[in-house]
């Protein structure tokens, strides 16, 4: 579905990504994880295009998009919900869904079909983005990028800042958007969730890629864990 290529990504003159390299498989989730600030977010913009690479290669179902802008890129397939949600607060979840709707031959989601699997949302339809529950936004977030009918979801921290209830159920949700068949790139602090999820794990240091291998691997990796992540659980 998705393989970055040895991209280096800068802000300016701050090399940020020194040649990171990872994969999703179709109907597979690849999460990445990393502590703050190692280029987890800026991995997520190359993709999206909104920071494009300077080298290395994004393919996408077969193509080339790291040159392409970042509305073709939304347009060939590829979904959003950005760290922080980026959700509009004075809008209703309903126009905010509709608003994000685009019809495409893919997985077909529309407003009924996303109320159906997620009733929370139906039943908060006219209530402003802004009054929402943390969940009941971050439901909202990934929802609308839903609505783009994409066949790649890029998910970054879905569960930053929720209870833990509440990531509980954002984990569900990731399970069943799996069962319907998207593949998915996630960005995620929450290590034990992820793991629950994941097919592949990658974790980022300082721009690069210093672990990959299944939730398995890295659950036995205990040093891994320490130096990277902080935790040896
Ligand atoms: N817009 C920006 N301009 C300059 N530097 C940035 C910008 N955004 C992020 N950075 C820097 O890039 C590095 C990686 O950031 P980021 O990808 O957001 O990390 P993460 O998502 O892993 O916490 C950090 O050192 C951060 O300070
Ligand atoms: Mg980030």
């Amino acid at each position: 579905m998705l393989q970055v290529e040895n991209i280096h990504t800068y802000y300016g003159d701050s090399h940020i990504l020194h040649g990171v390299s990872m994969e999703v498989k179709e109907r597979s989730l690849s999460v990445i994880l990393g502590r703050n600030g190692m280029g987890k977010t800026t991995s997520i913009r190359s993709i999206i295009g909104f920071t494009p690479p300077r080298h290395g290669k994004i393919v996408f179902q077969g193509n080339e998009i790291q040159q392409l802008p970042s509305y073709k890129i939304a347009k060939s397939g590829i979904g959003l919900s950005p760290q922080g949600r980026g959700i509009f607060p004075n809008l209703t979840v309903k126009e905010n869904l509709t608003l994000a709707a685009r019809s495409c031959s893919g997985s077909g989601w529309t407003l009924e079909k996303v109320y159906e699997l997620f009733p929370r949302l139906k039943e908060r339809g006219l209530s402003m983005g802004g009054n929402l529950s943390g969940g009941e936004q971050q439901m909202l977030s990934i929802c609308r990028a839903l609505m783009t009918n994409p066949d790649l979801l890029l998910l970054d921290e879905p569960s930053e800042g929720l209870s833990p209830i509440m990531v509980q159920e954002v984990a569900n949700i990731i399970s069943r958007l799996k069962k319907e068949g998207l593949s998915i790139l996630m960005v995620e602090q929450n290590i034990a969730m992820a793991l629950k999820v994941a097919d592949r794990v990658y974790i980022l240091s300082k721009g690069q890629v210093v672990f990959e291998g299944t939730p398995d691997d890295l659950r036995n990796n205990t040093e891994v864990k320490v130096q990277y992540l902080g935790t040896g659980h």
